[in-house]
Formats: structure tokens, sequence, C-alpha cells
């Protein structure tokens, strides 16, 4: 049985915060005559005050600023007009639906008597340690709702979250509850970023001017979803990629979720982040606490590229599971796109041997290997070995795999289940489903209800003992499809809408226990693709599959814009065959290594297709890669010319770092004419030192010096002549001692 006192503690992406060494953390500090707060942390101050009203006033949010200075005491605004009341008009750090609230709160109840007004103001606070707590409580009814606040010393990236809690004597029907609003200062140039896609096409990066009224940005799916990504960043319209001031943020939350970005009727921006509040209804029986998600939400004044890299090194150092020194990603195989459903010994065992002669660490096989699986329509649900394709089980093959060398994968979609299973047949009652209303299928699939103890408990023993009996190393935990019909008839009406918050929370908690169990075995969160990548996953899982597209070019825009809102060290990417499946495109294979190799390389292609030199390329480059993995995964990312707009371009640059390793990926989409393309220039070296050039792939221009320093290759460049089609070129630089 899961603990539900463990599973409470893995809950959420508080996890992540309370496991914040302290010494990480940054001082926050009260100052009672300016009734002010206020953290600093990296090149970041975040301050905030009570104003004469009681309410919770943001002061800063932006650069550092000067230790003496004053920031309160603050008197409350007064109204805009009659229209417009000065509770709609300020940047109040948390607000409820009342007081003539008109843009989004951050809570709003319901309460037995019929009124559904909460007006919050200033109750205490505490400093404990580096977290500011403030307890805000309603005018009239005991609901209270305590605020929370960490920054992190290093990045300046602040933690925030909120808990509600009714202490009145009857319950209260939360309806909206986010876990922060964050006030920008007023300009009138905003330019709003956020990531949108669909399957197969995920991690389009959207910029626009925000203008007045709301831009939502949501799931209403049951999970994190394609369409939107929990992600966001805030820039002036003269920032570019390497200045001007961004603030950005992302919620940590793999349910429905919601950021609003309200600009108000005075010119004032507050980004509001939290639950979904549509089809939201959390009731609290008296004593009861509803925790928020959390809201990780930053500022830098280097561009979208210091955005970036202030969040990878906070997920680096803060999130991922074996932070601060997550594990480098192993190189591995996976079958899907060679075998798809037609999985079996004889034919895993022949890949798994080409694989490893390849230099792969990990072999991973995907659909098709359990209960009647023979194509999408049957066994989901049915976690016991196919065996016709398997008759001695899986651990000959696993014998096989880790005799060659390579850790053993799985993949699994534990929260699903096909009505021809013997799951389904034996609990049909175990989905997500309304009473006597019909149960939609996607992919011929249905949700189960991980929200009831009884499914959880059941997940957990079907995944823990697989993992007890089998030597296996990884699970690809895949999810694919989105909810319908979301109720849970077994719990009274009241409680239905529960759903929402229990499946996540028992997600979350299953994923930490099999972690806690079997603490060798990592976890790649993909749902069909990247449905699920957000930071409430990211504290549980090691990697994520971004998606379904492996076609090498598609994938440097989508990599892209990935690299906005997570770090590459996460970032799957596979070498699979050519033609690509998705659009016929035909790239080489070099090419389509070093469209890869800009994440965790992965390959996917069918081996029993490839030839000596396909194998000779493959080998050489798998092995160059060792060599150059630790910077693109964990170093520091310049995005130099982006793919994005009719770009002919793609290079990006990882710096290791202690800047003693750089790796520059240059990607042409066509040479046209005999026109020259511009020398690329470095970034983020160190100019004192020298580094030498290594062509890993390509070439450049000869006049080219074996050894510069770091103030050449970041001035005067390097010149990369591509002449063709689709051409890479990848070089590595180390410092000379
Ligand atoms: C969707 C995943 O994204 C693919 O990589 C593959 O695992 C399939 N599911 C298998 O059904």
């Amino acid at each position: 049985m899961l603990d539900r006192r463990r599973l409470c503690l893995a809950l959420l992406s508080g996890a992540a915060i309370l496991s914040m060494p302290l010494k990480s953390r940054a001082q926050p500090a009260y100052n009672d005559r300016q009734k002010a707060f206020r953290l600093d942390g990296g090149g970041v101050t975040y301050a905030f005050g009570i104003n004469t009203k009681g309410q919770l006033e943001t002061l800063h949010w932006g650069g550092r600023l000067g230790d003496g200075d004053t920031l309160g005491p603050v008197t409350a605004r007064g109204d805009h007009s009659s229209f417009d009341l000065a509770i709609s008009v300020s940047p109040l750090e948390y607000s409820g639906f009342g007081g003539g609230m008109v843009i989004e709160p951050g809570l709003k109840v319901a309460c037995p008597d019929g009124s559904r007004d909460v007006v919050l103001t200033y109750l205490s606070h505490s400093l404990e340690g580096s977290t500011i707590s403030v307890r805000l409580k309603d005018i009239a009814r005991n609901i209270y709702v305590d605020l929370r606040y960490i920054m992190d010393a290093d990045t300046g990236i602040l933690s925030r979250s909120a808990v509600v809690e009714n202490r009145t004597d009857d319950w209260i029907d939360v309806q909206h509850f986010a876990a922060a609003i964050l006030n920008l200062p007023v300009n009138d140039d905003y330019r709003l970023h956020y990531l949108t896609g669909r399957w197969a096409a995920e991690w389009t990066l959207q910029e626009r001017p925000l203008e007045a009224g709301s831009t939502v940005l949501e799931s209403r799916r049951g999970s994190t979803g394609h369409q939107n990504n929990p992600w966001i960043a805030i820039s002036r319209a003269d920032t570019d990629e390497e200045d001007g001031p961004v603030w950005f943020g992302a919620l940590g939350w793999s349910g429905s979720w919601r950021i609003t970005v309200d600009k108000d009727a005075v010119g004032g921006v507050h980004v509001v982040a939290g639950y979904n509040p549509f089809d939201f209804d959390y009731r609290l029986a008296p004593g009861e606490t509803l925790e928020s998600p959390t809201f990780y939400a930053g500022y830098s004044d280097h561009g979208m590229g210091g955005a970036s890299r202030l969040m990878h090194r906070f997920q680096r150092n803060h999130i991922l599971p074996g932070h601060p020194a997550p594990k480098i990603r192993p190189v591995l195989y996976n079958s899907w796109e060679a075998t798809t459903f037609a999985v079996d010994a004889r034919g895993q065992m022949a890949l798994a041997e080409k694989a490893a002669s390849l230099g792969i660490e990990r072999f991973v096989m995907d659909d098709g290997w359990f209960g009647g699986r023979n194509s999408d329509k049957a066994g989901l649900g049915d976690w016991w070995v196919n065996p016709q394709k398997f008759p001695k089980g899986l651990k000959p093959l696993i014998s096989k795999v880790r005799s060659l060398g390579m850790e053993f994968g799985l993949w699994v979609e534990p929260e699903m289940v096909n009505a021809d299973s013997d799951l389904y047949r034996a609990h049909p009652d175990w989905i997500i489903n309304f009473r006597d209303r019909p149960r939609t299928e996607g992919r011929n699939q249905m949700v189960l209800n991980l929200a009831r103890p009884d499914v959880r408990d059941h997940l957990l023993g079907v995944l823990d003992s697989l993992l007890r009996d089998h030597d296996i190393s990884f699970l690809k935990w895949d999810y694919n499809r989105n909810w319908s019909e979301p109720g849970w008839p077994d719990v009274a009406p009241d409680q239905q809408p529960k759903l929402y918050v229990e499946y996540i929370r028992n997600l979350y908690g299953l994923l930490a226990e099999l972690r806690r169990r079997h603490p060798h075995v990592e976890i790649e969160s993909c749902a069909g693709g990247g449905g699920r990548v957000d930071m409430g996953i990211m504290a549980l899982t090691d990697q994520v599959w971004p998606s379904d597209n492996t076609d090498p070019y598609d994938r440097l825009t989508m990599q892209e814009g990935f690299s906005h809102a997570y770090a590459p060290a996460v970032m799957m990417a596979w070498v699979t065959d050519s033609p690509n499946w998705v659009n016929q495109r035909s790239t080489s294979l070099a090419y389509r290594f070093l469209s890869s190799m800009q994440g965790g390389l992965g390959i996917g292609a069918n081996l029993n297709h490839w030839d000596k030199s396909d194998f000779a390329t493959a080998k050489r480059l798998i092995a160059e890669y060792k060599t150059i993995r630790k910077t693109v995964q964990h170093g520091n990312l310049y995005r130099l010319i982006s793919p994005r707009n009719g770009s002919n371009r793609s290079v990006t640059l990882s710096v290791s770092a202690d800047k003693s390793q750089a790796v520059l990926f240059a990607f042409v989409h066509s040479s046209t004419k005999l026109d020259a393309l511009p020398a690329i220039t470095l970034r983020g070296l160190d100019p004192r030192k020298i580094y030498s050039i290594r062509v890993i792939e390509g070439g450049f221009d000869p006049r080219t010096p074996p050894t510069a320093s770091g103030a050449y290759w970041m001035t005067h460049g390097l010149s990369v002549p591509q002449k063709g089609d689709f051409q890479g070129s990848l070089f590595g630089f180390e410092v000379q001692i």
C-alpha cells in the first residue's frame, strides 16, 4: 500500500522547494518600519509590502536594488473610477474574488449561504530560515490563505505557492485557486512569449505584443497538454536574445492548469498561475486545506538567452532527480520506430547486438511486449509479458542486453486501459467516467481513475513487481490521450471534481514511491511526445520525450522552443530513419545525428536496414558525443542563430560551467547561389584563455587558426562554409592548459 503521509510529502512540486539546500536559498528580510518584505538572489530583488489598507502589494520585481533602498510604507491606491476600483488596478500579491475585483483573482470560493466573495488582508507573517510565509484572512470569515516565498540565492528564481484553509464551521467550495499573482512594472511595450503545439508539432515559440485585456494559456485536458505549455516570458520591445529585461515563469503542475496574463485598465500587468478554474470545485470541510502547485518566477536582464540559462541552472540544481548533480543521460536505443508493436525476443536481441556494437548504453523496448498488445486496440492495462512474443518471459532478453554491456529499459503506459483488456473486463468502474454516459475513447483507450486508492495501489503493485522481478534500469512512462467525461461516480457529487487534484497527487505519489523503492531506476516522462513536460513532473522523472516528430530539421525549431523553458539536460532526441515518417524528408545520417546530439542522444532507427558505412558513422559520432555530452546537457546554452521565422541557419553553442569546453552546432537549410555565410561569433568563453578548435563533423574555413583566444572566437569568429541542403557541422573547443 502506498503510505498516505509519504504521498503527501512527495506532493506537488513543493517537494522540490523543500529539498532546496539551505545555503542556496536567499535570506529574506522584513522591515517593520517600511512594512516591506525583501528577497535578493542572483541579480534579482523581489519586494512586497503591506499597504495602508492591509493588502499585500508588489513593490519591486526586477534587477537588484541597493541594500539600503527604501521600499515602503505604501499608501494604498485609490479607485481609478467608479468602474475600475482600486482592487482591480493595484499590483496585489494575492487577491480574492470580492471587493469589486473584476480581473483574474487568486482565489474564489462559494459558501453554503450562497455568498461567493472573499476579501483578503494581511494577518501575520513569519520568516523561518529562508521562507517568507504571509497569512492573509478574509475580512469576515475564517478563511485563510498562506503565501509562501523562497528565493534561490544563485539564480534569483522565486518559488511561490499558496495554501487555503477553511476554519469556518461549514464547508466551502474552492472554485479558483492560484499559486501566485506576479506584477510587472508598468510599461507599454511588453512582448509576451509562450509555447504552443500539437501532437508531433510541439514547442512552437510564439511572440506578440502584450495588449490590453487578458491572455489565457491553459490546459483543460487533465494533464499538461501539447497545445500550451505552462511557461511564459515577458520582455520589453527592445529586448533581444542576449540583452534586455525578461520576466519569466513556469508552473510545476501536470494536471489542468491556467496562466492568465492580465493587462488591467490602467496598464498594470498581472500574471496569475495555478489550477485551471474551468470545471474546478474543491470542497474543503471545516479544518481542511488545499495546497496550490508552485510557480517558479525569474528575472534576467540578459535577454531571452539569459532567462533560459537561469531556468536551466535552477532546474539542474533544484528540481531534477539527483539535483544539484543530476546524472548525465546515457545514449539509448529505442525500438518504437523500428518495430512498433511487432516486438519479440529474437528481433529485439538482434537489434540489441547491433546497438551494443555502436556504443549504446541503454536498450529500451517500447510498446508491444505485454498482454494482447499487437496494435493500439488491445492490451493496455495487462502488464504481463506476452507469451507468444516472449515464451520464456523478458529475462532472456534482459540477460542478453546486460551481457552486451547495456542497461535495459521498458515502455509502460500505466494510467491507461483498452476496452479489450483483462483489466477493463475485470474493473470497468476503474476509469474516469460519468455514470451511464458514453466513454469517449482516444487511440482506443480510456484513462484509469488514478485518484481512486484501489487504482493507485494496483498500479503500484504491478509496477513494483515488474521492477522487483526484472533487472530494469529505466521506464519510459507514456500517456497517450486527454481526459473526457471527467467524473468519479463512486464518490459523492460534491467530491467528484477533486479528481483534478487527487489524480495528479497520486501520480506524483506513485512516481515518488517507485523511485524510493527502486532508486536505481530512471524514468522518462512521455505523453505521445511532449504532452507532459512541466516542472512538476520534472522533479520525479529524469528525462522527457519532447515529440514524436523525429525529423531532424523540424526538431531544430522544436528543440529551440523547448530550450526556452526547459534544460537540455532532460531533452531526449533520437536518430531515426530517412526519409522521416513525419514529412518524408531525406537527410544524411550525420545531419540526423547532429540534430539529436543537441540533447540526450538516442537512436530509434531500424538498425537492420543500416549498411557498414552507417554503422561506422554512428559509432564515430556516438563516441564523439560522449566527449561533449556533459557540456551539451549541463552547460550554458547560447542560441546564436535561431532557426525560426524562415531563417536559413540554426546555430547553438554550449559552454561548460568552468568555460573549459564549448560545443558549437551549425546547421544550414539550403545554400543558395555562391552566397557566403556570415562568420559565427561565439559567446560565454573566457576571453583570456586559449581554446583549440576540433572538427567533429563538417569543416571550417581553412584560414581558421587551430588555436586562438576566447576573445578571438567571440569577436572575430569562425567561418563555416556549408554547401547543399540540410547540412550540419559540429565543433569542439577546448581550453589549452
Ligand atoms: C507514443 C510515444 O511518444 C512513442 O514514442 C511510442 O512510445 C508510442 N507512444 C508507443 O505506443
